[in-house]
């Protein structure tokens, strides 16, 4: 297995000053988490508790004091471990040696580095792999009944908005060639970190659902350690036995046919291309299935297949309402825009693309970097679904009835 993600990609060290700017502000964000989050966490919950009735105080303390000592520690924690990721990260993607030259970080931006913690309780702990297994196994499933063994090292499977790898890192643990594509900053130093940067199985410790103080039975749930990663990418390498590599960037331009980063532009075709919980954090669904079916083989050289898994939580839904409501109607922001298909029409312009549905099922109950002992936890019905790419006058049924059928 080669190393990967397979360092930094041109785009990520070039001049290009948005490029540059979200790189340090993202390594910022990671700097200046301790500081955030014991000003948004522990610093107005003590004031607050020194605004209660001193009858009330009475009966909190010094419970209440200790709990908020416990999460300053473990803030500490997760900030030792984030400033050891900033500077590996920023020496992987050539930042500059001058800190002082760095973008400051956004809330947002400080938002995700909290995110990032609960993304590598999803993809790389012991706890997950319940989570992971309803999500990731189908899809590796699928993949096994399409391929046979003999075929898996020369298959070649994309899987783009991959998160933090552990999908496309498991895909080439079964032998395929795998490459996982992303383009946040947050999710590529941090699978940088763990996947060529970790030397051990539960090597670190991070403190991933402290920033929430709902839903918890007990401050022991709050406050427990979850070891990171469950397995060691560089320490189990016998384990995967496909190639295994990693892009940064947007999926469609690096992918796609308009590319305009042409020599970004990967142009090798793929024998499989993985989606999850992914077609939904597109501006346009019909600019990702444009890339698939070009990024895919043509369909008369050898068949090629979309598999999909997820839900349609459409990422810029919110945004376009808002930017609507505020634009004066003749300058609307084209970054903002949002086409929201529901599935069946989604599914009806997929194979109208050219796809010919193989299976389809809805319904599937699955959590996204979720506390499993919260009291409380979002669930998405997903749907899964495998695609061939058709041939030119290939005769196909619709599978746009059995998404109404199953529902
Ligand atoms: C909801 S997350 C899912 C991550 C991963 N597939 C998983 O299941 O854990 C969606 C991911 O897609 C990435 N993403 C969104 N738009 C992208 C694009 N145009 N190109 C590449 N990655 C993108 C995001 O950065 C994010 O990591």
């Amino acid at each position: 297995m080669s190393s990967a993600p397979d360092g930094p990609d041109e785009s990520l060290g070039s001049d290009d000053p948005l490029d540059h700017a979200a790189l340090t502000s993202t390594l910022n964000s990671m700097l200046v988490y301790a500081k955030a989050a014991h000003f948004n966490l522990t610093t107005p919950r003590r004031r607050a508790i020194t605004q209660l009735a001193p009858a009330h105080q009475s009966i909190l303390e010094p419970y209440y004091s200790n709990y908020l000592a416990s999460i300053d520690r473990a803030i500490t924690t997760n900030s030792q471990f984030l400033q050891l990721v900033a500077q590996i990260g920023a020496n992987d993607f050539e930042a500059p040696q001058d800190r002082s030259s760095w973008q400051g970080a956004t809330a947002l931006q400080v938002d995700q580095t909290k995110g990032t913690l609960k993304q590598l309780f999803r993809d790389w702990s012991a706890e997950a792999k319940a989570e992971r297994d309803v999500i990731y196994n189908p899809v590796i499933d699928a993949l096994n009944r399409l391929f046979t063994d003999d075929e898996r090292s020369t298959t070649r499977v994309l899987t783009p908005g991959a998160g933090l790898g552990r999908l496309a890192y498991e895909i080439a643990a079964e032998g395929y060639s795998s490459q996982a594509n992303e383009f946040s900053f947050h999710m590529i130093i941090m699978s940088n970190f763990i996947i060529n940067h970790t030397e051990e199985d539960y090597q670190f410790s991070i403190y991933p659902f402290i920033h929430s103080f709902s839903h918890n039975v007990s401050a022991r749930n709050q406050l427990r350690e979850v070891r990171i990663p469950d397995v060691c990418p560089s320490k189990n390498q016998s384990r995967s036995k496909g190639d295994f590599s990693f892009t940064t960037g947007s999926f469609v331009e690096v992918y796609g046919p308009q590319t305009n980063a042409s020599e970004q532009a990967i142009t090798e075709k793929w024998d499989a291309i993985v989606t999850v919980f992914f077609i939904d954090t597109a501006h346009n669904v019909l600019d990702y299935i444009d890339t698939i079916s070009y990024a895919l083989h043509d369909a008369n050289e050898k068949a090629s297949y979309w598999i999909n898994f997820g839900p349609l939580l459409y990422h810029f839904e919110d945004e376009q309402s808002t930017r609507f409501e505020n634009s004066s109607g003749s300058s609307y922001d084209e970054s903002n825009l949002s086409v929201e298909l529901p599935l069946d029409k989604l599914v009806e312009v997929i194979e109208t693309a050219g796809f010919v549905f193989l299976e389809l099922k809805t319904g599937i109950k699955a959590s996204y970097a979720s506390d499993p002992k919260a009291m409380g936890a979002w669930i998405y019905d997903c749907v899964f679904w495998v695609a061939r790419k058709r041939r030119p006058g290939e005769e196909y049924v619709s599978f746009v009835d059995r998404v109404t059928d199953q529902n």
